[in-house]
């Protein structure tokens, strides 16, 4: 197996042991992204999708992270989960998902979630709570069938890693952390010091 499959590999088995935990959002994960200017946010999303070409999540491609990542597509995806006192962080670049696959997952969400989809101008600036409020009634109303379609600007990111690293809570502090490197076109695997 390859380092990056063992990494990927990893991964996989963590989330699977998370799904164990009954936690309300085992899949959840910080992504930071930065702007043009190198000013970091971070925010919590879900991650949908993992397999050997990456990571994907969804959100509103007119948001304030899509933004970021179109002048600069890298970010870092962190979880934590306390009950298995582990860490996973990994970086790397960031592509759109196709639109067949934004509209195969479209189709999985709940109804509520699909009208809120169309409701909410993610991350801009909202005058009255109200507004939203009647933005939704009206989505509602305008598709009685419950049928919408996916909002164009409504898609998913793919995080390509370069870049694992798996931090394991141990005794006095020495804790244990495994990276997984992409150099060139050759992953390399170290260890750091806590
Ligand atoms: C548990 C949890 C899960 C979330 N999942 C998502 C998600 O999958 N997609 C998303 O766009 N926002 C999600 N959010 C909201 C984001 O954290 C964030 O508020 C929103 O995406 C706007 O971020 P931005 O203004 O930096 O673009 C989630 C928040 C929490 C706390």
């Amino acid at each position: 197996m390859s380092l990056y499959a063992q990494a990927m590999a990893q991964c996989q088995a963590l989330l699977a042991q998370a799904q164990q935990l009954a936690l309300t959002y085992p899949n959840a994960m910080t992504l930071a992204t930065a702007d043009a200017q190198g000013r970091p946010s971070a925010r919590v999303v879900l991650l949908k999708e993992l397999d050997e070409r990456g990571l994907v999540f969804y959100t509103n491609q007119q948001s304030a992270k899509a933004q970021d990542l179109r002048l600069n597509p890298q970010a870092e995806l962190l979880f934590y989960w306390e009950k298995l006192q582990r860490q996973i962080r990994i970086r790397g670049t960031v592509e759109s998902v196709t639109d067949a696959e934004a509209n195969a997952y479209w189709v999985t969400r709940p109804l509520e979630s699909r009208i809120g989809g169309w409701a909410s101008q993610q991350s801009h600036i909202l005058k009255q709570r109200e507004d939203l409020e009647r933005r939704y009634q009206q989505i509602a109303a305008q598709y009685p069938d419950g049928n919408i379609p996916r909002p164009p600007h409504w898609s998913g990111y793919r995080v390509l890693p370069t870049y694992f690293e798996f931090w394991e809570e141990r005794p006095f502090r020495l804790h244990y952390r495994q990276c997984y490197e992409l150099q060139g076109d050759t992953w390399t695997k170290y260890l750091l010091n806590p």
